[in-house]
């Protein structure tokens, strides 16, 4: 990785973090020198706001507001200073439907569905206007919903185009680059562009953007990529709300593949092969000694036949709650977990004792059967020991089940730069 040529705080520019959950975005950019000047998280499920008092207790600089982003973007609306102005916005946000029930407003261009956390997104983009903005999300965003395949990515790259910005995104699984848990993200980039012409929008796509320059890539299917762009792949036509009622019906699947570059709607969109050549760090590397994990992270033996069953192959009939029989059939997957690869995509259930599927186990030098700890967790997302503590194990499992694999948006990080974006051009 590159080393940060000036990582003064605000040296590389100002930062707003949205859905902060810990603070993931702000452990990876501020050492590169980005400031966080105003930050957003808000727990709607839970009373007690543990993601909100743990950031507090990493920055306790009164960045924080611990209120529902939907109100505070409202009243942006009425008042421009309710979020300060910034160079990069930033956000991990959850995966929705992302449909436009109406059709042109006068008052406000595009009406999303209420609660709907991209309109927040989409509205402060709009009132703000930050050069850059940085998204992180699950790949299922360029697959949904199921029965319209890609429309709301469709619709999300529109909006993003017509406020004037060029994106790219790439899938990624971060073991590709040698982290150690395969957690597969989409990542989106979208500058505010003054001037581009994409005329080697593939050249962008494979080398010269922020992802690729971050996270190299082989081509899977083009010989020549450099050479300039035959004509896009897709071109995104009509308000949001015809995206949403006429996007993607015929396709058996989304159009959009694991990389691609968008700019005034046309998209170019390509599968892509990491080249990765440094060290493939492992699950083995991130446990503690066994002598360091407290008794209720092993496997009590009258329940490894639960877990066992649950994570083994099965070919059953059940009765569902209305009384209809059907048959269910799934894989196995290891048990236990190997230690000599990185480990599976760590979810928001990964706490607490009961036997599940898809939680991590491993084998104990003495042969039990056990959990990953929470500083387990943290390491697996490459944040620093204990980062989450003084919040219940379960909650602490959760924070880093929503959380991101720092050292990846870092590396992401060096390749941005809120001063180069302004002329920007695609071409060479
Ligand atoms: C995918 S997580 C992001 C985690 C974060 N990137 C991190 O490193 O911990 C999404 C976060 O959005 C928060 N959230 C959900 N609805 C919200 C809302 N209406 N307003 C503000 N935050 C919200 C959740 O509590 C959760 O922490």
């Amino acid at each position: 990785m590159k080393k940060p040529k000036d990582a003064r705080p605000g040296s590389a520019g100002t930062m707003v973090e949205l859905f902060a959950g810990v603070g993931g975005f702000r452990a990876a950019l501020e050492p590169l020198g980005w400031r966080t000047v105003w930050a957003n998280q808000w727990e709607p499920s839970t009373k007690t706001q543990h993601a909100a008092d743990c950031y507090w207790r990493h920055w306790n600089d009164g960045s924080l507001v611990n209120e529902d982003i939907n109100s505070v973007v409202d009243r942006l609306e009425r008042d421009n200073d309710a979020i300060p102005a910034h160079d990069l916005l930033v956000g991990g946000f959850p995966c929705q439907d992302y449909s436009v029930a109406k059709t042109l407003n006068q008052a406000h261009g595009i009406e999303g569905k209420k609660g709907v956390l991209w309109w927040s997104i989409y509205r402060l983009i709009e009132a703000k206007q930050p050069k850059l903005v940085f998204l992180e999300n699950v790949d299922r965003l360029l697959k949904s919903p199921a029965t319209q395949r890609g429309r709301d990515f469709a619709i999300i790259l529109a909006c993003l185009s017509d406020l004037g910005y060029l994106v790219e995104w790439r899938v990624v699984n971060a073991a590709h680059y040698g982290f150690p848990q395969r957690r597969r993200r989409a990542l989106i980039i979208a500058r505010r562009m003054v001037q581009a012409s994409p005329e080697a929008p593939l050249a962008w796509l494979y080398e010269r953007g922020a992802l690729a320059q971050a996270l190299p890539v082989w081509p899977v299917e083009d010989v020549q990529p450099s050479l300039p762009a035959r004509q896009a792949d897709i071109i995104l036509k009509g308000h949001p709300a015809q995206i949403t009622q006429e996007f993607g019906w015929t396709n058996p699947m989304t159009p959009f593949r694991s990389a691609g570059v968008m700019w005034d709607r046309k998209v170019w969109t390509r599968d892509v092969d990491p080249i990765f050549d440094g060290k493939q760090q492992t699950l083995g590397e991130v446990l503690v000694p066994d002598e360091d994990v407290p008794h209720e992270f092993f496997v009590p033996e009258d329940q490894v036949a639960r877990w066992a069953y649950l994570k083994g192959p099965k070919s059953e009939e059940r009765t569902a709650a209305n009384g209809h029989r059907y048959f269910y059939s799934e894989g196995g997957i290891a048990f236990p977990d190997r230690t000599d690869i990185p480990s599976r995509t760590v979810l928001t259930g990964e706490g607490g004792t009961s036997p599940s599927r898809f939680k991590h186990v491993v084998r104990a030098k003495d042969g039990r059967l056990r959990r990953l700890t929470p500083v387990e967790l943290e390491r697996l997302n490459g944040f620093a020991p204990g980062w989450t503590e003084g919040m219940p194990d379960g909650r602490r499992a959760f924070m880093m089940g929503n959380a991101l694999v720092v050292g990846l948006v870092k590396q992401v990080g060096q390749e941005l730069s809120a001063s180069s974006t302004g002329a920007l051009q695609v071409v060479s």
